[in-house]
This record gives structure tokens, C-alpha cells and sequence, in this order.
């Protein structure tokens, strides 16, 4: 069976082609990065005008690598939300005219639930009960997964992760997206040279960075920033958060007694986070699932993967799927 996913959420246009569960035939993604780098972040209007531009050719380009002809697809799946609605209607629109005329069936997918299905791509999911934790530029999130059921154990009361990575990035001076950026010059910064914390909320894993961006704007109004300083900064800021992500995470894996814990979106391409989570993994004995870098950042094989599984679990959308910037956990 070929499951064709396409991803539309945000600024990056991709098209995938996977065969049954695991045997990715193909994957494309184009991203229309460099028209958002000037304002500083993805302007929406902007990102759904490429995607309308974009996607015949990446649909395209995804087939002839897939080696396979349009007729071929058995089942078209599509990121249904959350994201942005202009561009999750691009796709979800385009999904359906593809699906009404092949005569096949459609499926909308959780854009956060397929971060985490990138894991399973290459290697079985685990057997038992797992905890997933997805950050990325629109959400941090801690869910448990059980029986084909999400229930969520804790999310963002404000920022997302990698929202706090970009601002930051912005207040020190550096370019969009920032999480690289910061992610490179925090190699060579002292971490423990400013005290920063994430927010602390008794008892909750639910997560706050907000607080964190602002204490570094106010260290960098009394202090400026030098070159000297911005790697020290960003270290500082780095480690303050994956202390925070890291330490929520030993937490949620503990009171939800699982043994397997999935990480996915783009922030997980951060390097202390990886090196972090391997560690807890280690300490704890939990099987890790890390996605691997092409497949933490938006993509359309995590797309498929997803509806791929949710197909085969019996779940259908009719021609009727609307996008919805909000949709939650299934
Ligand atoms: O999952 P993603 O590609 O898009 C969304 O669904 O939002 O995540 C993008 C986010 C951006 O905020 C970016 O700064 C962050 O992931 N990011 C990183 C790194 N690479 C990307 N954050 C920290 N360290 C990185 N190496
Ligand atoms: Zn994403």
C-alpha cells in the first residue's frame, strides 16, 4: 500500500511517499525560509501563497523519486492541524481535489502526533505504553501514549520551546531561525556563566519561557551584549531550558510508568538536548526513540507514517476535512 502525506503547516511545502508502515520510497520538502528571514519570523500570508505555488512541483518531485505514478497511491494523508489556518488550508484543500480524483481514500493528521510517528519510520514502535515530547517552534508538549490513545501530561503555558530559542536569538542579535545559531555559539560558551531558569510551576509539567526570554533581555539591557559574552548567554539559555524539558520529561516518564520515551519536532536537532536526553535515557533505562535530524524538522514522511497507522486502525476523513489551527490529541 502507498501512502502519499503531505505537510503544509507552516513555512515548509513537502510531499512523501511511503510504502506500508516503514519503507520510505521518497521525501521532499521545500521551505520558504528565505522570504520570512527578513521580518524575523513566518509570515503567514506569505507562507500559504508558497505553498500554493510550491506544491505541484514537490508533489511531482516526490513521485518521480518515489518512482511511482499518481494512479499508484492508495491513500492520501494530510496534516489536518495544528498550524497556521492559511497554510493548513493549502494542503488540506489540494489533499482532497487529489483524493476525490484518484478515488482513493483521505486522512487529516495530527501535525504533533506525526512528530512523533517520524520515530517509528525506521524502527518499530515500542510494544508497551510510551511518553512523547514534542518542541518545536509552535509547541512543547508531554503526552502518553497507550492503546492508541494521547493523553497529554503537560504543554506550554506561553512560549514553545523553539519560539523561546528564535526570540532570544532576536534579542542577541542573531538571524532567524535561532535555534542553530544558538545551538552553534553555545558550544563555545560557558553554560553556567548567567543563572537562568525556565519556569517552575509546583508539582506540573505543564512548561513557561517566557519568563527566561525576558530575564535575558533584561541581563543584555544592563550588560549589552560583545561577542565575548553572546556565547556565554546563549549557553546559559540553552542549558536553562533543556534543564527544564529534560527534568519535566525523567518526571513524566515517571509517574506514567513507561519504559519508552519518543522525542520529536525541530527542536530536538539541538545538540545539548540530544546528548541530554541519551543521558536520562541511559540512567533510567527508557528505550529511546530520537528523531533523527531530517525527520525532527517538518517533513512529509512523518505525514504518511501517520496515516499509514491511523488507516489501518480504521479511522477515515471525509471530503468534508477542514483545517483547524488548534486540532488536539486523538
Ligand atoms: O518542528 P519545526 O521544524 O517546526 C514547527 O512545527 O514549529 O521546529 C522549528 C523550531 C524553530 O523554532 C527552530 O529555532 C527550532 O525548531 N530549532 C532548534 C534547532 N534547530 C531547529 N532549536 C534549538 N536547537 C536547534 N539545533
Ligand atoms: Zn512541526
Amino acid at each position: 500500500m502507498l501512502t502519499l502525506g503531505i505537510e503544509t503547516s507552516c513555512d515548509e511545502t513537502a510531499c512523501a511517499v511511503l510504502e506500508g508502515k516503514h519503507t520510505l520510497r521518497s521525501s521532499v520538502v521545500a521551505s520558504s525560509l528565505r522570504h520570512h528571514v527578513r521580518f524575523g519570523g513566518v509570515v503567514p500570508e506569505i507562507a500559504s501563497r508558497h505553498h500554493f505555488v510550491l506544491l505541484d512541483r514537490v508533489l511531482e518531485e516526490a513521485l518521480r523519486r518515489a518512482r511511482v505514478r499518481l494512479k499508484d497511491i492508495d491513500l492520501v494523508a494530510v496534516t489536518a492541524g495544528p498550524g497556521l489556518i492559511g497554510a493548513l488550508l493549502v494542503g488540506v484543500s489540494f489533499a482532497k481535489a487529489l483524493a476525490a480524483r484518484l478515488g482513493v481514500p483521505l486522512l487529516g493528521v495530527n501535525h504533533l502526533e506525526a512528530h512523533l510517528e517520524a520515530n517509528f519510520i525506521e524502527r518499530e514502535r515500542p510494544a508497551g505504553p510510551y511518553v512523547g515530547l514534542v518542541v518545536s517552534g509552535g509547541h512543547t508538549v508531554l503526552v502518553r501514549y497507550h492503546r492508541r490513545r494521547f493523553r497529554v501530561l503537560g504543554e506550554t503555558l506561553d512560549d514553545a520551546a523553539g519560539e523561546a530559542f528564535d526570540k532570544v536569538a532576536k534579542i542577541l542579535g542573531l538571524g532567524y531561525p535561532g535555534g542553530p545559531e544558538i545551538d552553534r555559539l553555545a558550544r563555545r560558551g560557558n553554560p553556567h556563566a548567567v543563572a537562568f531558569r525556565a519556569g517552575v510551576l509546583a508539582g506540573s509539567l505543564d512548561f513557561s519561557f517566557s519568563g527566561i526570554k525576558t530575564a535575558v533581555l533584561y541581563h543584555v539591557r544592563r550588560h549589552g551584549v560583545s561577542v565575548k559574552n553572546r556565547a556565554d548567554l546563549c549557553a546559559s539559555f540553552e542549558r536553562a531550558v533543556v534543564d527544564d524539558l529534560v527534568r519535566k520529561t525523567r518526571e513524566a516518564c515517571r509517574r506514567a510508568r513507561v519504559r519508552a520515551l519518543a522525542a520529536g519536532g525541530g527542536v530536538v536537532a539541538n545538540t545539548l538536548l540530544r546528548r541530554r536526553l541519551e543521558e536520562l535515557a541511559r540512567e533510567q533505562a527508557l528505550d529511546l526513540y530520537l528523531s533523527p535530524f531530517a525527520y525532527a524538522i517538518d517533513n512529509a514522511a512523518m505525514i504518511a507514517r501517520a496515516g499509514a497507522v491511523r488507516f489501518r486502525e480504521g479511522r477515515r476523513s471525509s471530503l468534508a476535512l477542514g483545517a483547524d489551527p488548534n486540532l488536539s490529541w486523538s
